[in-house]
């Protein structure tokens, strides 16, 4: 593989769900992803934002096959994920980690801290049985905690540690992308600034491809290479971190970083003012046309193309947008 191609291309992913129609309970389909195009590189942080019930855990578990997609395809190093064989599936499974947004969850309560550690290494063959020990508390050392976390069980322990075991977890199958889906927004703000500044260590200690998913956009500028914005259910701009954040292109791109200017507003539940479409009923031309300050006529008619902008010198990242005001 070229070391300049992305670990991983995504294209035109589509998710949908059969969901039941109230009342009479006839099933309908759900449109949660729309069309969603993107690349994962080594070394390099994704970031990607959006209001709740946007798409993104959609999309994160789309990519690695836990729903199955409608439609796009996934390519991971020279394998189409799409079209992937069980033992294909396993071996990329291995590579690219999930953390989950609820870690307690993740964690088995029947088993120790210890057991829950050395599973990876057994599950995947790694390394040798007699080095284990020493492995597990190496990694332990890598996210902050002590060896005499290992005969606890999750119930003994915090949200902040619950969050670095399954870190540690993660990083002990010796991934190549982690796929981290609002890691910390069960934590306490002391305690994400410190997991912030650990996931972002561990990041370039293994020179990992990171998916960070998160509602909050000063969390993800401080992590990210690149930066997605996702709205009902589609990726309405995507680029570099100082593009998107000194000239974000999509209207609601900028409402987004003017509520990330306010003090105390870095959530994006309450921006901007209305709602967005329902994933059930989707509105005719721009998703966003119904908020947007900028709507014209067109807007409310004709669905959005991506529109190419620029292309980072330094990275190669491309600047794109999903908005009839940069058509060409
Ligand atoms: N298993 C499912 N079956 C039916 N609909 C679903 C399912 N999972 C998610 N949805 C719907 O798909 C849409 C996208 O949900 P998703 O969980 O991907 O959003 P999200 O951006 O991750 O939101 P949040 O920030 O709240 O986690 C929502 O309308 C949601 O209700
Ligand atoms: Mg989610």
């Amino acid at each position: 593989m070229n070391p300049d191609s992305p670990l991983m291309r995504i294209r035109e992913l589509t998710v949908s769900y059969a969901v039941r129609r109230f009342p009479g309970f006839s099933q309908e389909r759900l449109q949660a992803v729309r069309g969603v195009s993107l690349d994962l590189h080594s070394g390099r942080v994704f970031g990607l934002v959006g209001e709740s019930g946007c798409g993104k855990t959609s999309l994160a578990r789309a990519i690695i096959r836990l729903v199955k997609p409608d439609s796009g395809s996934v390519h991971y190093r020279d394998f189409d994920l799409s079209h992937a064989d069980a033992s294909r599936l396993r071996q990329a499974r291995r590579e690219i980690q999930y953390l989950f947004q609820d870690p307690l969850a993740s964690l088995s309560p029947r088993r120790s801290i210890w057991q829950t550690l050395l599973e990876p290494l057994l599950h995947y063959r790694i390394g040798n049985p007699a080095g284990h020990r020493a492995r597990v508390e190496q990694v332990l050392e890598q996210v902050d905690l002590l060896a005499d976390i290992l005969p606890r069980y999750p119930h003994e322990l915090s949200g902040g540690q619950h969050q670095r075991v399954a870190l540690a977890r993660a990083l002990l199958a010796e991934p190549s992308l982690i796929i981290a889906d609002e890691p910390m927004s069960s934590l306490d703000v002391s305690v994400q600034a410190r997991m912030l500044t650990l996931l972002r260590t561990v990041q370039k200690e293994n020179g990992l491809a990171f998916l960070f998913i998160s509602h909050n956009l000063a969390v993800v500028q401080q992590l990210a290479t690149e930066v997605g914005v996702m709205y009902a259910g589609e990726l309405v701009e995507c680029g570099p971190v100082d593009a998107l954040l000194h000239n974000p292109a999509h209207p609601y791109t900028r409402t987004l970083l003017d509520a990330v200017c306010k003090p105390g507003n870095a959530e994006l539940s309450a921006l901007p003012a209305g709602t967005p479409p329902s994933a059930l009923h989707p509105i005719s031309g721009c998703p966003f046309h119904n908020r947007c300050p900028h709507v014209m006529e067109h807007c409310k008619i004709t669905h959005p193309h991506d529109n190419f902008l620029a292309t980072a010198t330094a990275t190669g990242g491309k600047h794109i947008v999903r908005c009839h005001l940069w058509n060409s």
